[in-house]
């Protein structure tokens, strides 16, 4: 029978070490060097992370190879197509999917916890005007942990549930009225009576004496289509294992700081263009590219190695064949097309990028696809959500993978302040 450890030989001296290989449920194992230093007086040198786990976790796994995406084992094709946002939250923080009553009463749980301290509205209304939204969203996150403070015990499930379930209904009010006061216009409330997705357009839009806007097609009400859309997409975006926010949040849980603390940290960790940033970032270069005839030059600028210019929305640290979640945004930007009389120039420009993209052996030879941020961010401009919300709303969607990483985190007896180590070489 195979051993399961693997065996390092320093070439400097001949000597050898073996370590345990454990065993991975789904994709790659892992090779365990805890003791590695303590063995050899060396460290390991991985930047970015490319080949190391930095915990065990249950929550979600990714094959980047097959282009497979699973929350706690289910597909996320079948969960964006068959459950609610609320539904998959559920889900991930509680390993299974909710039987019908649990579902209505997670779904009342949520709409009565939305409502913010007073506080909170003058915290955002000293910001400046023109303050992007995801600033005031993350100070607002943070000033959160003054309003609850508190050390939980982690034998208290109902503490934890009670802190998960807060910021996950809170999360939508704080970014519906951070886009609110950069307009200048008066902050709306909640309305329970409306589901989770719809509130936060609702947010977004009413106004003040509660009617909806009218659109200069005369409409008085978020469509259907809408909601289901940005549902679908909070569920695309609402967890993805190890990447560089949950990572933030962790690296921050480690330290013993306040779980809302901890998400702010998340929050301005997935502000920046190479990660959740890049929404806002496609919308912004199709519209510099502004004619398809323009994408040559463009393309050219991608590829030159001294030009820092990337295409926006185009490759992923795991996915090397295709993102999952793109191909359900995808589909939706298909249905969106008819139904939300979309900008026909800038779909044009972003489907011909598409296209040259994917027949160019640059991108061929580095498997740069599509991901998720190209086609949400489409989307997104397809509903007619303000560019700075797109980074928003992916927040308001990872909100509950961070609170679950965080929890996961917590319970986690092996669990140590993250504290990595260097390569030196100064003086
Ligand atoms: N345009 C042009 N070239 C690219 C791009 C791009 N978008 N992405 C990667 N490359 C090239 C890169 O120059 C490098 O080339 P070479 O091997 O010749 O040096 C090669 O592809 C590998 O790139 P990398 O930067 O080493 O890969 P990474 O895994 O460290 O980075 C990434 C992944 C997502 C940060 C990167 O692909 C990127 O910057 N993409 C654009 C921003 C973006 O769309 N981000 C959203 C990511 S998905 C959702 C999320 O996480 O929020």
């Amino acid at each position: 029978m195979l051993k399961k450890s693997i065996t390092v030989t320093d070439n400097r001296n001949g000597k050898t070490y073996e370590y345990p290989v454990l065993r991975a449920s789904r994709g790659p194992d892992v090779a365990d060097i805890r003791t590695f230093y303590k063995d050899t007086g060396m460290f390991t040198y991985d930047p970015g992370f490319t080949s190391t786990a930095s915990c065990e976790s249950k929550i979600t796994f990714i094959d980047g190879d097959k282009g497979e995406l699973l929350y706690r084992g289910i597909e996320i094709e079948n969960l964006a197509n068959e459950y609610t946002y609320l539904e998959v939250c559920f889900l991930l923080l509680k390993g299974r999917l909710p039987d019908k009553k649990e579902a209505l009463e997670f779904d009342l749980e949520i709409r009565h916890r939305s409502f913010v301290h007073e506080g909170l509205t003058n915290l955002i209304g000293s910001f400046p005007d023109n303050a992007h939204p995801m600033s005031i969203l993350s100070s607002s996150v943070s000033a959160l942990a003054s309003f609850y403070y508190e050390h939980l015990d982690i034998n208290n499930e109902a503490e934890y549930h009670e802190m998960a379930m807060r910021i996950i209904a809170k999360i939508p009010t704080l970014a519906a009225f951070a886009y609110r006061h950069s307009l200048g216009i008066p902050l709306i409330y909640p309305n329970i009576s409306k589901s989770f997705s719809e509130n936060f357009l609702y947010m977004m839009r009413a106004y003040p004496h509660d009617k909806l806007k009218i659109t200069s097609e005369g409409e008085l009400e978020i469509k259907q289509v809408e909601i289901d859309a940005l549902d679908t997409i909070f569920t695309l975006h609402a967890d993805h294992e190890q990447n560089a926010s949950t990572t933030t949040v962790r690296g921050v849980a480690s330290t013993g700081a306040h779980p809302y603390v901890a998400i702010s940290a998340g929050i301005s960790a997935l502000w920046g263009r190479a990660h959740g940033g890049a929404n806002e970032s496609v919308i912004a270069q199709l519209e510099m590219i502004g004619d398809v005839k323009n994408i040559p030059k463009f393309i050219e600028k991608a590829k030159d190695k001294n030009d820092p210019f990337r295409l926006m929305g185009f490759g992923h640290r795991v996915y090397k064949n295709f993102d999952p979640r793109a191909k359900v945004l995808k589909k939706l930007q298909d249905r969106l097309k008819d139904e939300m009389k979309m900008d026909a120039k800038l779909l044009e420009i972003a489907h011909e990028i598409e296209q040259i993209a994917l027949n160019d052996d640059y991108f061929i030879s580095r498997n740069l696809y599509p991901n998720i941020d190209f086609y949400s961010g489409v989307v997104l401009y397809a509903l007619k959500i303000p560019r700075n919300m797109f980074t928003p709303i992916f927040v308001i969607g990872r909100t509950v993978g961070w609170i679950a990483q965080w929890i996961e985190f917590k319970k986690d007896p092996l669990s140590k302040i993250a504290r990595p180590r260097q390569l030196y070489t100064g003086k």
